[in-house]
C-alpha cells in the first residue's frame, strides 16, 4: 500500500528512528513532523503534550498515513496510551519496544533507562518491563542536558564526556547489563557512553526494535509497500527549517531537499 508511514517527535531525534525505519523498511514512505517550535516535551507537562500530540496526530491525518509512529519517548510515555483509541490505523511507540529488548537482552535482571524527565518520572519504562519480568530491577535517571549536547553536535566531546559521567555514575553502582537509551536523541552518544559504561553493558536503542515491530504490523495488515517502490521522504516542522535540515543531514543517510514548515496550532 502506497501510503507514507507517519512519523513524529518533538523535534529532531525522532531522526534516529527514521534512521532506522530507512533501513529495515526502504520501500516505505515517510512523512516526518518535528515539533521544533515547542521542543522540549521532555520538561512539559502531561496535558500539554497529549494536547501537542493530537495535533501532531490530525496533521499527519491529513496526509492519509497508513500508520502512525510516535518516534519520541516523551510523547510515547505520557500520550500514546490515551490517543490509541482515538486512532483506527496502527500506531506504535518506542517505549514498549524498547522495554521488550531490555527484557530480552538483559541477563543479570538489572537494567537502567536513561530519558528526559518526564519519561523518567512517567515510570512507564518500568512498568512495562515489569510486566515483562517482574524480577527485574530497574534504576531510571534523567539526563536533561544530553539533548542539547547532541543538537549542538557535542558528540565527541569532553563537555559531554563531563555530564555522562555525572549521570551515569549513578547507575553505575547498580551493575545493569542493559541501558535503555530512552530518549530518541542518546542513540548519538552511543559511542561515548559506551565508552563510560564499559563492553559488558548492552546499550539498547528502542528504534531498532520498534522498526522491526512495525514492520511485522504492516505485514500482518496487508499494508506493506510492494518492494520496488522507490521512498520518498517529506518532512515537516514547526520552525527552524534551516537547524533541522542541518541536523538531518548529519543523521539520515540522504540528502534532506525541502523542509516545510506548518502552523501546528492550526490543528
Ligand atoms: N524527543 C524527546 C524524547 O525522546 C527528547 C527531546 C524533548 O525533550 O522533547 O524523549
Amino acid at each position: 500500500m502506497n501510503a507514507s508511514i507517519g512519523v513524529f517527535d518533538s523535534g529532531v531525534g525522532g531522526l534516529t528512528v527514521v534512521r532506522e525505519l530507512m533501513r529495515q523498511l526502504p520501500s516505505e514512505n515517510v512523512i516526518y513532523f518535528g515539533d521544533t517550535a515547542r521542543v522540549p516535551y521532555g520538561s512539559k507537562s502531561k496535558n500539554t503534550i497529549l494536547k501537542f500530540s493530537r495535533q501532531i496526530v490530525r496533521f499527519l491525518r491529513t496526509k492519509n498515513v497508513k500508520a502512525i509512529v510516535v518516534a519520541c519517548n516523551t510523547a510515547s510515555a505520557l500520550a500514546l496510551e490515551d490517543m490509541r483509541d482515538e486512532i483506527d490505523i496502527p500506531v506504535i511507540g518506542v517505549v514498549r519496544p524498547g522495554a521488550k529488548m531490555a527484557v530480552e537482552k538483559t541477563k543479570t535482571k538489572h537494567v537502567g533507562v536513561i530519558g528526559t524527565e518526564a519519561t523518567i518520572k512517567s515510570g512507564i519504562y518500568t512498568d512495562y518491563i515489569r510486566q515483562l519480568d517482574e524480577e527485574v530491577t530497574v534504576i531510571g535517571k534523567a539526563c536533561p542536558l544530553f539533548c542539547p549536547l547532541v543538537e549542538e553536535g557535542l558528540l565527541e566531546d569532553r563537555i559531554t564526556d563531563d555530564m555522562i559521567d555525572r549521570y551515569l555514575s549513578e547507575i553505575k553502582p547498580y551493575n545493569v547489563d542493559s541501558l535503555v537509551l530512552g530518549c530518541t536523541h542518546y542513540p548519538l552518544l552511543f559511542n561515548p557512553i559506551k565508552r563510560y559504561m564499559g563492553n559488558g553493558v548492552t546499550l539498547i536503542n528502542p528504534a531498532y526494535e520498534t522498526a522491526k515491530e512495525l514492520k511485522q504490523i504492516l505485514d500482518e495488515k496487508g499494508l506493506l509497500n510492494s518492494r520496488s517502490n522507490i521512498p520518498s521522504y517529506d518532512f515537516y516542522v514547526s520552525d527552524g527549517m534551516d537547524k533541522f535540515k542541518a541536523f538531518a543531514d548529519r543523521v539520515l543517510p540522504i540528502n534532506v531537499n525541502t523542509v516545510n514548515v506548518i502552523d501546528i496550532e492550526s490543528y
